[in-house]
């Protein structure tokens, strides 16, 4: 079985659509991007068009390249304060002048639409939740609708990124599987992949998971994007593994636009969240 993201993306949008309709909402979205790295401002663009979409009004703040760790806080706290802003994403990865943790740090946890601050990553690990990363819960919403059991299951991650790794591993645990987290320091990582029910894999390496790696039947979930002579490929040999797996993620058209729609979803629920707390 091919796990269509693109298709179940689709779906969630054009809800969420006609969920902000009938609720009377204007959710606002602000991403910041740093530079003019043309993949980061790609993904940009798709995240406003996604935005257009669903009726959640976009702003962008461009910062220079040579920008500052303080001018890029200084951005981010202008958006914490600025009440017509529900939901505040800053494009990684930042130019290596600028300390993305103390900036991931300054985005105020309510408007945390990409889940990485370290008080809403805290929640997800204590198991309740308020804004999970957007990839990793996209993942388990394309588990959830192609009905792949998760529960009692053997799932092994590859990464340990704070936006993909981590929180991949803490949702798959919520959901009561078994977890494991690969690394590159791990011996026998080929091993322990091979013991997987379901494999996710976020290391970012073109071929990294061969067929060898995956036992017939697994769940391969492909959360890689990798140039290969000049084509957009993930991080698992798509042609040998579809043979053994029971399902697997296309790249592109897989994990890539679950993102997006989670991200819509985490910024509506911003917007929720804060129009709540300011009520009497
Ligand atoms: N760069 C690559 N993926 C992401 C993401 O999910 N969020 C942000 N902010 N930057 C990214």
């Amino acid at each position: 079985m091919i796990l269509d993201g693109k298709t179940c993306s689709e779906q969630r949008l054009k809800i969420l659509r006609d969920v902000i309709t009938e609720s009377g909402f204007r959710p606002q979205l602000a991403t910041v991007i740093v530079g003019d790295d043309p993949a980061s401002k790609m993904y940009v663009r798709m995240k406003h068009r996604a935005c257009e979409r669903v009726g959640i009004g976009s702003i962008g703040i461009d910062l220079p390249g040579n920008a500052t760790t303080g001018d890029v806080v200084a951005a981010v706290r202008r958006l914490n304060e600025d009440p017509t802003v529900d939901g505040i994403l800053v494009q990684l990865p930042l130019p290596p002048q600028v300390d993305a943790k103390k900036v991931i740090a300054a985005v105020s946890p309510d408007k945390d639409v990409d889940g990485f601050h370290p008080c809403n990553l805290g929640l997800l690990f204590a198991g309740t939740p308020r804004f999970a990363p957007c990839t990793p819960l996209g993942v388990m919403t394309l588990l959830g609708a192609n009905r792949i059991p998760v529960a009692g299951k053997h799932a092994v991650v590859l990464g340990r990124s704070i936006d993909v790794g981590r929180p991949m591993a803490a949702l798959l645990l919520s959901a009561d599987a078994t977890v494991t987290i690969c690394h590159s320091r791990t011996p026998g990582l080929a091993g322990i992949a091979r013991q997987a029910d379901i494999l996710v894999s976020s290391v970012g390496k073109a071929m990294f998971v061969t067929a060898d790696m995956v036992k017939p039947g697994a769940v391969v979930i492909d959360v890689g994007i990798n140039d290969l002579d000049g084509k957009l490929v993930g991080d698992v040999d798509f042609a040998a593994v579809s043979g053994i797996a029971s399902a697997i993620t296309p790249v592109p058209g897989g994990v890539g636009p679950m993102t997006i729609a989670t991200l819509m979803e985490n910024t509506f629920k911003a917007a929720q969240e804060r129009s709540c707390d300011r009520a009497p």
